[in-house]
């Protein structure tokens, strides 16, 4: 009978230590086996955001515990597994130089195959670890450090179609929470006071709405967004009119956004195969998924999201991307450096900074 494939994936980037197995079915699905994820919130909270440092010393005095546990919850041993996944970048250098050089030292030690994965990959087939997906899709990711709409294409091959210039939408919502004075990371915590509040009170400007195509744009309303919390002072009802008012226009802007994207989507792929994707942190935010699959509906398309546990940083997406990867021989060496900046698609043009024309 043929082995099936199972990985043990790593992932340090940011600030949370995550191991995970992850085994294909011989349907082509995945089949998780495992998945640890031990999050730093705790050490980073009294700083309202990641300390890079604290981070790293974090993750290398938990790696070995967390990647012991993802092996033992599986009943899985090392010399079980078909090959090792780890995050490369993007991310802190000092965060995934940790969770990199684990996974290729337990690769080189147990001799097997090592993969080293690009975070946004694991993301972006994330939804892979419920649902069997064809390509080519479309995807939107958005989490705390990107948020893109992409052409899925294949596994390694991806066409950007819209980034954001400025801040990434998992950081609008975290900067949003520090002015109204709630905890890190903010997006759940900016979710539940925006229930409370009235979505219509507060009128916040929607940058770039009208051009650059799928393009996004949300440093000018955080400007808005820390104007307005600055009138405000403690009124509760007030920060919850906020918190709704400024989700109910990244909603807008994501509405109308995806629509453009829907478009590029038909006219570059002749695709029959309209199926749209959400990923990332973010894609956990309950409005935001009812609002893109009403508006997926509408046009057509087949919404799928990444299920809630795998929206967030974890390692099983990493496992999963290695499988995929290792099936078409994309195998690395075990000298491979971690990379701060390594965008999807290599070809797309750099949309940060001065000079930027739309
Ligand atoms: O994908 P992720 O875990 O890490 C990165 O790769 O960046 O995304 C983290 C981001 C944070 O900015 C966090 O505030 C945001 O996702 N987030 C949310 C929600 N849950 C997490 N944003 C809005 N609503 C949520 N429910
Ligand atoms: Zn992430």
């Amino acid at each position: 009978m043929k082995k099936k494939l199972t990985f043990l994936g790593i992932e340090t980037s940011c600030d949370e230590t995550a191991a995970s197995i992850v085994q294909e079915n011989d349907d082509g699905t995945a089949k998780i086996l495992s998945s640890v994820v031990s999050s730093q919130i705790k050490e980073h909270e009294k700083f309202g955001g990641v300390v890079p440092e604290l981070a790293a010393r974090s993750h290398m005095d938990n790696i070995e515990f967390i990647a012991s546990k993802a092996l033992k919850d599986a009943n899985v041993k090392v010399n079980d597994i078909s090959g090792v996944a780890a995050t490369a970048g993007p991310g802190l250098i000092v965060c995934l130089t940790v969770g990199l050089n684990f996974g290729k030292a337990i690769a080189g030690f147990a001799n097997k195959p090592f993969v080293a994965v690009n975070h946004l990959e694991g993301h972006a087939l994330s939804p892979g670890l419920s649902f069997k997906i064809k390509f080519p899709y479309l995807l939107l990711l958005v989490s705390g450090g990107h948020s893109q709409f992409l052409i899925v294409e294949n596994i390694n091959q991806y066409k950007q179609l819209g980034t954001t210039i400025d801040d990434a939408l998992g950081e609008a919502f975290d900067k949003t929470a520090k002015m109204l004075g709630l905890g890190y990371p903010g997006g759940p915590a900016v979710e539940k006071f925006a229930k409370k509040g009235d979505k219509n009170y507060f009128k916040l400007p929607m940058p770039i709405i009208n051009k650059a195509g799928c393009n996004l744009s949300f440093a000018g309303l955080k400007t808005a967004v820390l104007r307005e919390s600055k009138k405000i002072k403690n009124n509760d009802q007030l920060k919850y009119n906020l918190a709704a008012s400024f989700q109910e226009t990244i909603i807008k802007i994501l509405k109308k956004k995806t629509e453009v994207a829907f478009n590029d989507f038909v006219n570059i792929t002749n695709s029959k195969n309209k199926i749209f994707v959400v990923a990332g942190g973010v894609a956990a935010n309950e409005s935001i998924r009812n609002n893109l699959k009403e508006i997926a509906e509408k046009n057509y398309f087949k919404p799928v999201f990444a299920d809630i546990k795998y929206c967030g940083d974890n390692a099983a997406m990493i496992a999963w991307a290695g499988i995929q990867r290792y099936k078409k021989k994309l195998i690395n060496n075990l000298d491979e450096e971690p990379k701060s900046r390594w965008p999807l698609d290599l070809k797309a043009k750099y949309m940060k900074g001065p000079g930027l024309k739309l």
